[in-house]
């Protein structure tokens, strides 16, 4: 069949999306031209907010209906199975077929191995089959990745690391959803990117919920996978050793990152390996200290100042990135200029602002969402005011610098322009020299800065760091 996957949420699901596409495919399927030309679609759902949820299962609702010959987009469509996947199969459990009475199949996130067997049971005449998996559950299809030439994976792919979460931070509701916390044996991660960079993947990021604290619960290593003596004895600098060492792989990131995990260890892999980026995505949630401790996060605001300052320590141009709620349950104001200035002290490279919603079961969730919701917009549009005149100041410090760019392709903007990212994830725009290709390496001289994206000329084409 041809099958179409529409993915919301985290860079989670992104992956997770990547490795049912490579599942379908070995299966026989193939990747549909667009959603309208699907016969099989599949929707991956985020249940983080309110909202994220509402997206996803709307969005299935209108496909059944266009499945059923109702609706805007029935005409044309070709669909017949539509499925749902992910987080909000997990939190709705057998209440998705209320929202959904004619969904064909719905499969919680570590179960999205059996989709494959999930869409021959449809095929078959069953309807409204719901898979939800354990906590502890492992997922079948961790490292399948499509196949470029059809469409798929490029220079870059996505590797998860660590599944689940047990952090428990009070607005969460990740750990019920992606379960328990496991670290992938680092063997078969290994044996992942070394796969891919045989086909030509350069740039990896390692995902986790919290990425860090990789090999911390479940032992990860075994003597024999020990890159080198005397080299990283943390679980996670020795994870980025045994990758930097692949050949052909020129970009190692990660995300999302606690600053418990801010060792001196990673500080060391960040120095001693030239493929680790500069970049950490390091979620803060909050500037208030009497905040931090109510969300249960496990570190003050001075504690989180200081791992951003040894982060900047060897590297002034460190990128770090964050999260930040705004409108938590009891928020004032002088807890909100706390986050606001925190942001000023830590001075972000970017910031992703989020307005707090509840979700069912959390320990937030019993106390009143009592910060209206005019004001929680009014605090986002702060923090993002902030952040554009912040991101511009950072990035104009950059103008004259010569960036190391891996080229992505024509920028959105502007076709006749390409654009890449530097080590720390900034954007950076430039005028593509002639043969250029996706996941070539540029070296880009920089000549103009807004506050999200960087604009150059390119000085040499060259290969980086091999
Ligand atoms: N409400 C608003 N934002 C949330 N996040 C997580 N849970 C909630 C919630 N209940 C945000 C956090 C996290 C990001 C992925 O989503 O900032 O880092
Ligand atoms: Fe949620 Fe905390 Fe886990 Fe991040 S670390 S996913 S905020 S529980």
């Amino acid at each position: 069949m041809r099958y179409h996957i529409h993915t919301y949420g985290c860079q989670m699901n992104v992956r997770d999306s990547e490795a049912v596409a490579a599942l379908l495919e070995a299966a026989g399927h193939e990747r549909a031209a667009c959603e309208a030309d699907a016969q099989l679609v599949l929707v991956n759902s985020c249940t983080v907010r309110d909202m994220a949820e509402r997206k996803a299962v709307g969005k299935c609702g209108n496909l059944i209906a266009a499945k059923e010959g109702r609706g805007r987009r029935a005409e044309g469509s070709s669909v017949r199975i539509v499925g749902l996947m992910g987080c909000a199969v997990k939190r709705l459990g057998q209440d998705v077929f209320k929202a959904l009475p004619h969904l064909d199949f719905a499969v919680g996130p570590r179960r999205f191995g059996a989709i494959p067997h999930l869409v021959e049971r449809c095929l078959a005449g069953e309807t409204r089959i719901l898979e939800l998996p354990d906590d502890d559950e492992v997922p079948a299809g961790l490292d399948a990745h499509p196949d470029a030439s059809r469409g798929g994976a490029s220079f870059q792919s996505h590797v998860t690391v660590l599944l689940g979460c047990d952090n428990r931070c009070s607005y969460c509701i990740v750990p019920d959803v992606r379960g328990h916390e496991y670290s992938r044996p680092a063997r078969e991660i290994v044996a992942e990117v070394r796969a891919l960079a045989l086909r030509g993947v350069k740039e990896v990021c390692l995902l986790g919920q919290s990425v860090l604290r990789y090999g911390m619960r479940t032992k990860a290593w075994t003597d024999a996978d020990a890159p080198s003596p005397g080299g990283f004895t943390e679980p996670f600098p020795r994870l980025l050793e045994a990758l930097s060492a692949i050949d052909g792989l020129m970009r190692i990131r990660f995300t999302s990152a606690h600053p418990k995990g801010c060792t001196d260890e990673l500080l060391r892999a960040y120095r001693e390996l030239p493929k680790v980026c500069r970049h950490l995505h390091l979620p803060v949630q909050s500037g208030s200290d009497r905040l931090l401790a109510e969300m249960g996060r496990r570190y003050t605001r001075a504690e989180y100042l200081d791992a951003v300052r040894r982060l900047r320590g060897f590297d002034p141009e460190f990128s770090v990135t964050t999260d930040v709620i705004v409108g938590y349950p009891g928020e004032t104001e002088e807890d909100f200029e706390a986050t606001r200035s925190l942001m000023d002290e830590a001075g972000f490279d970017n910031a992703f602002i989020f307005k707090y919603s509840p979700r069912p079961g959390t320990r937030s969730a019993e106390l009143p969402d009592d910060v209206p919701a005019a004001e929680k917009e009014r605090r986002d549009q702060v923090l993002l005011a902030d952040q554009e005149v912040r991101g511009q100041s950072r990035n104009e410090r950059l103008v004259g610098t010569v960036r190391e760019v891996l080229a992505e392709g024509p920028s959105i903007r502007n076709a006749a322009r390409w654009s890449g990212r530097d080590s720390g994830n900034r954007i950076v725009v430039f005028a593509p020299p002639p043969g250029i290709s996706p996941g070539d390496a540029v070296r880009v001289r920089i000549t103009d800065a807004h506050p999200q994206v960087l604009v150059g000329e390119v000085d040499c084409m060259e290969a980086l760091k091999e």
